[in-house]
């Protein structure tokens, strides 16, 4: 998890690509990036709400929507995130 301008956001790790979305599950804003990671599969630690964390859509569990998924670059050893 890294904060970027005050945002939560949690990257993955899915075969080499990184991934973002914001790490706050929209159920009960349990941090997604505490939860286990299977494949593709973020699961929120507090209910099980599953997101694929390629593009933050809920697949299952008790959260109420998608969640945000941002645009990543790879800069060198620098990971970039766009926020807008
Ligand atoms: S807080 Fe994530 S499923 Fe409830």
């Amino acid at each position: 998890m890294v904060i970027a301008d005050d945002q939560l956001i949690a990257l993955f790790n899915v075969d080499g690509t990184i991934y973002a979305i914001d790490d706050l599950c929209p159920h009960q804003g349990a941090p997604l990036s505490e939860g286990l990671f299977i494949g593709c599969v973020a699961v929120c630690p507090w209910h099980g709400a599953e997101f694929d964390v390629t593009n933050g859509k809920l697949l299952s569990g008790p959260g109420v929507r998608d969640v945000r998924s941002y645009q990543v670059s790879i800069k060198g050893d620098d990971v970039e995130i766009e926020l807008s």
